[in-house]
């Protein structure tokens, strides 16, 4: 479906020639270096920024919204024992519709509410799993805390120091929507036969989860580990390439011949965290892979390349990169989900027929499976 135009939107817009990337018309640049992610979020959902009382009241609305029900706070000793952290939010995003004080509710109001409180109550979900599985006290949301450095506190159980806080926030917003992706296609499929939002973004989670779309981040990262030295990163990559494997975080459907906007952004963060931890290892080693690549294969890294080593840097456990590229992609699921119920005809694609035509029916005892003689 390569440059087919599935719907109309007016949230996001990607120019993949010059390499420009757009919410609501404002650059991605501007968002990441001016804006929070909680700005973004509204930014999302009502198509304009929000004013300072409004800005204050979203935010509160956000804070209230990080708790849990008891039940779906007590799948998570049982989630973490054996299920994997995506599985896990997949499951619990699922579960907790049966908790949402709207219930069926699929008014526009409605709607509005279960986004904003999808999005506040995945980082508590990640960071609660995360907790039970490592054996920890449950660290319970902290509402002094903007979006962002809340969900490295309820992991860590400490406060981030404010730069920390401040990159963790412009990844929320580089994370928060990218057009017709594949999990935002995922989760406007199901919204068309107007299911509720909770299964379109159950769908949507379930889409991410996978190597080619959310997973990379954390491919790229374990990449980065096994090379360990930037002297071993030509040989690594070289080698590679010559087995035909794919380069985790590089290549793009819509950036061809030009740089990803929120690679840009990534790669400088990722320098600095480097700089302020004293430990350029990670850094050097992408920048050296980036090089590489693009000399023998012409590819340019994604989001997901250097998102890997800002996340790396800041702390998370590598298995919760994609879950929390979930937890910020939410603002824009939910938002084109509610695009999508706002002006809906059912997404029904067509399909090329390439199979057998006009085959007899025998009776079961005359088949054989191929390469099988009929059983006597
Ligand atoms: C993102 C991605 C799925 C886009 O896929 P796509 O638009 O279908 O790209 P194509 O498969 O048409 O790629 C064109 C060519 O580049 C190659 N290519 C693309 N990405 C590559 C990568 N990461 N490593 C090695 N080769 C790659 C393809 O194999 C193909 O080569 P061929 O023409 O010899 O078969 C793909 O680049 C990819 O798998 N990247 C790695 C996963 C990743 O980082 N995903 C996160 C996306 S934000």
């Amino acid at each position: 479906m390569a440059d087919v135009v599935a719907a109309q939107t007016a949230i996001s817009d990607i120019d993949g020639k010059l390499g420009k990337l757009w919410y609501v018309g404002y650059s991605i640049d501007d968002l990441a270096e001016n804006s929070t992610f909680e700005e973004v979020v509204f930014l999302l959902q009502t198509l304009r920024l929000p004013t300072q009382p409004e800005l204050e009241e979203l935010t509160e609305h956000m804070v209230n919204d990080r708790e849990t029900a008891d039940f779906v706070s007590g799948l998570m000793p049982t989630l973490a024992e054996q299920t994997s952290p995506m599985s896990m939010l997949r499951t619990s995003v699922s579960a907790a519709s049966a908790y949402d004080p709207d219930g069926w509710d699929q008014s526009l109001m409605a709607n509005y509410r279960k986004a904003i409180r999808l999005v506040s109550l995945m980082p508590t979900l990640i960071a609660y799993y995360d907790r039970h599985r490592r054996d920890l006290p449950i660290v319970v949301p902290n509402p002094k805390l903007p979006h962002a450095a809340n969900f490295l506190y309820m992991l860590s159980g400490e406060e981030p120091d404010q730069r920390a806080a401040e990159i963790f926030d412009t990844l929320f917003i580089l994370y928060a929507d990218h057009t017709m992706n594949a999990s935002t296609f995922t989760a406007r499929v199901v919204a068309s036969t107007l299911s509720d939002m909770h299964s379109a973004i159950t769908a949507a989670i379930a889409a991410l989860k996978g190597p080619l779309h959310g997973g990379a981040n954390e491919l790229s990262m374990r990449m980065l580990l096994e090379i360990s030295d930037v002297d071993h990163a030509e040989s690594y990559v070289t080698d590679l390439f010559e087995r035909k494997d794919k380069i985790m975080g590089f290549g793009h459907r819509v950036y061809r011949n030009v740089d990803d906007p929120r690679a840009t952004i990534l790669r400088q963060l990722s320098k600095e965290l480097g700089e302020a931890a004293g430990d350029m290892r990670w850094y050097e080693i992408s920048e050296r892979v980036e090089k590489i690549t693009l000399e023998q294969k012409g590819l340019r890294p994604n989001v997901d390349f250097y998102a890997g080593s800002v996340l790396y840097y800041l702390g998370l456990p590598i298995d919760l990169f994609t879950p929390m590229f979930a937890a910020a992609r939410a603002a824009g699921w939910t938002a084109h989900i509610r695009e999508q119920y706002a002006d809906n005809r059912i997404i029904r694609p067509d399909s090329e027929y390439i199979g057998p035509r006009d085959q007899t029916y025998a009776p079961i005892e005359e088949r054989s499976a191929p390469g099988r003689e009929v059983a006597s």
